[in-house]
C-alpha cells in the first residue's frame, strides 16, 4: 500500500497517542501492548502509519513508557519518543508531539496526520485517503468519522445547515440534541502542522473532563474561516478502539475473519473460518488447505497444495508444497515439500524435516535436520539430531543428548534403518547404510554398513513363575498351558 502516484507531499509526521493509562484492561501491561492477530496494538497502528510513508512517526508515551517506548523503538527504530509526564488530554498530547518533532526536524508544517495507539484495525489504505483527501482541498483539518448506531462516549461531528463541520463536542460536554447526533470523531486527523501548533497554544480546559482537547481546534479552524472537512469512512470497525479486554477479544475475532476473507480470495481453502485463526504475519500460497482448528502465527509461510490441519498450530514455521501436516504443534520449523508430520507431533525450534520426510505420531524434535525421504514415524524424542537421507528411525527411539550438563549432537548417516527401541547416547554417530538391532542402545560409533547389537542374548529361566510367583493368576495360566489342561474360560 502506498500514496496515490500523484499525491504532493508525504505527510510531515504521524503522531501516535499512546499515552493514556487503560485502566479497563486491569492489566499491569500498558493497553496498546495487548496483543491479537500477530502484533500489538500499537504494532498494527504503526503498520497503518507506514503505509503513508511519513517523514517522521512520533509516539506520545506516558503511562507504562518503560515498556511502550522500546516496544516502539524496536518496530520503529527512526520513531521519535515524545513523553507526556502527565495525561492533560490529548490536545495536551499532541502539543508535546509537535515540539518533539520542531527539536528532531527544526518545523511542523505539512500535513500532520494525528492517530490513537489503540485502533488495531485500522488499515494504511484508509490514512492514504484521509491524507490523500486533506492534501487536496488544502484544509486545516480533515477528520475521519464514521456514522454508528451508539455514538455513546465518543465526540459528536457537528455541522452546519450547509453540511460544513463546525465543531466536535465531547460526550461529556453534549447537550441532548448534540448527543443525538451518530456521526462519531474517530479520534484520526489530518492537520495543516502550522495551524495546529498555532491552534493547540490556544486550546483551554475549560469543559468536562478539565482536559485540554485536541477536538477544540475544530471550532478554532471555523473561527479563522479556515476550512475543515471530514472523509467519512463506511468501516468504522478500522476506528474502533479496544478499551477493555472483551472489545480486544472481539476486534482480534473481526481482523481474524478479514484476514481469513484476504486469503480466500487469494485462493486459500479455509474449511472452518469460526475455528481458524492467521497472523496478519502469516503467508499462504493458493491452493493451501486449512481444515478445523489451525492457528498459524508469526511469520508462519505454507506453500501452495500444502494441506494444514485439524488442529494445529504452527508458530514462525514453513510448510512446504504439497506437505501434511496433522494434530501438530511446531515452532521456528522447516517442514520439506511433500513431508508428513503428525498426528500428535511436537517440532520444536530448529527442526528441519527434508522433501518427503516424515515425523510421525508421538514424536518430538528439537535442533535436528532430518534428510530427504528419512523417517521418524513413532513415539521418539529427537534432539540436537542429524539424519541423512533415506533412513528409516525405529519406534521408541531417544536421541540422548543431554549428559546433565552438557548437549551433544547424534549424527545418523544416509539410508541407515535403525531397530525400535534404540538409544543414541550423544556424541555418537551412526554410519552411512548401518543398521542397529531393536533394543539398542548405541554408545560407541558405528561405521557405515555395520550392524551393531547391544541388548545381551536372552537368558530364559524355565518355571521360574511356578516357583516364585505361586497362587497368582499368572502361574495358573502357566501351569495350564504346561499341562494342557483347558482352562475355564477355553472355548468348549
Ligand atoms: C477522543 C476524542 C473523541 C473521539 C474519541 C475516539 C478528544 C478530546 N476526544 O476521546 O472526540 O470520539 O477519542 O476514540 O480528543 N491520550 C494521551 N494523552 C492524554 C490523553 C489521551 O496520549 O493526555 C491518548 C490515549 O491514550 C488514547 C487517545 O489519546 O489513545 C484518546 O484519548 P481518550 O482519553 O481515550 O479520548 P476519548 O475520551 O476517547
Ligand atoms: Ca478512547
Amino acid at each position: 500500500m502506498s500514496l496515490p502516484a500523484d499525491h504532493p507531499e508525504p505527510p510531515t509526521a504521524v503522531v501516535v497517542l499512546a499515552a493514556g493509562a487503560g485502566t479497563r484492561m486491569r492489566s499491569k501491561r500498558a493497553k496498546v501492548l495487548h496483543p491479537l492477530g500477530g502484533r500489538s496494538m500499537i504494532g498494527h497502528v504503526l503498520a497503518a502509519a507506514g503505509a503513508v510513508r511519513p517523514r517522521h512517526l512520533v509516539a506520545v508515551v506516558g503511562h507504562g513508557r518503560e515498556e511502550v517506548g522500546p516496544h516502539v523503538r524496536d518496530l520503529l527504530p527512526d520513531a521519535l519518543l515524545a513523553v507526556q509526564e502527565s495525561q492533560e488530554g490529548t490536545g495536551h498530547a499532541v502539543r508535546i508531539a509537535l515540539e518533539t518533532l520542531r527539536d528532531a526536524c527544526g518545523h511542523t508544517s505539512g500535513t500532520v496526520v494525528v492517530t490513537t495507539g489503540d485502533t488495531p484495525l485500522l488499515e494504511g489504505a484508509t490514512l492514504a485517503g484521509l491524507v490523500a483527501e486533506h492534501a487536496g482541498a488544502g484544509r486545516a483539518v480533515t477528520l475521519l468519522t464514521g456514522v454508528v448506531a451508539d455514538p455513546f462516549g465518543y465526540g459528536r461531528v457537528l455541522r452546519d445547515a450547509t453540511g460544513v463541520v463546525t465543531e466536535i463536542v465531547e460526550d461529556k460536554d453534549a447537550d441532548e440534541q448534540q448527543a443525538a447526533v451518530r456521526e462519531i470523531n474517530s479520534g484520526i486527523y489530518a492537520f495543516d502542522g502550522d495551524f495546529l501548533a498555532d491552534a493547540l497554544a490556544r486550546v483551554d480546559n475549560d469543559n468536562a473532563k478539565r482536559e485540554y482537547y485536541l477536538t477544540d481546534v475544530v471550532a478554532i479552524a471555523r473561527a479563522a474561516d479556515l476550512e475543515v472537512g471530514a472523509h467519512v469512512t463506511t468501516d468504522v470497525l478500522q476506528t474502533e478502539g479496544a478499551n477493555d479486554r472483551a472489545q480486544l477479544a472481539a476486534l482480534a475475532a473481526h481482523l481474524n475473519q478479514r484476514t481469513l476473507a484476504r486469503w480466500m480470495r487469494e485462493g486459500v481453502t479455509v474449511v472452518d473460518p469460526t475455528s481458524t485463526w492467521v497472523d496478519v504475519t502469516v503467508s499462504l500460497e493458493p491452493d493451501v488447505t486449512l481444515l478445523p482448528g489451525v492457528q498459524l502465527l508469526g511469520a508462519t509461510v505454507v506453500a501452495e497444495d500444502a494441506v494444514v490441519g485439524p488442529d494445529c498450530t504452527l508458530k514462525d514455521v514453513e510448510v512446504g508444497r504439497g506437505a501434511r501436516v496433522v494434530r501438530t504443534h511446531a515452532e521456528l520449523a522447516v517442514i520439506g515439500s511433500g513431508a508428513d508430520v503428525g498426528p500428535f507431533s511436537y517440532l520444536r525450534p530448529g527442526t528441519v524435516l527434508g522433501e518427503r520426510g516424515k515425523i510421525g505420531a508421538f514424536v518430538e524434535s528439537k535442533n535436528a535436520r532430518i534428510g530427504k525421504g528419512a523417517k521418524l514415524p513413532h513415539l521418539s524424542y529427537v534432539g540436537d539430531a542429524e539424519i541423512g537421507e533415506g533412513t528409516n528411525i525405529g519406534a521408541g527411539t531417544i536421541f540422548a543428548n543431554y549428559d546433565g550438563v552438557d548437549k551433544h549432537r547424534t549424527r545418523v548417516g544416509r539410508h541407515a534403518k535403525t531397530g525400535s527401541n534404540n538409544t543414541f547416547i550423544a556424541p555418537v554417530e551412526i554410519g552411512d547404510g548401518a543398521v542397529t538391532g531393536g533394543g539398542t542402545v548405541v554408545r560407541e560409533d558405528v561405521p557405515p554398513g555395520a550392524l551393531a547389537v547391544s541388548a545381551g542374548p536372552q537368558r530364559t529361566i524355565e518355571g521360574w513363575v511356578a516357583r516364585r510367583r505361586q497362587g497368582t493368576l499368572a502361574a495358573e495360566a502357566a501351569s495350564q498351558a504346561a499341562g494342557r489342561v483347558p482352562a475355564s474360560d477355553d472355548p468348549e
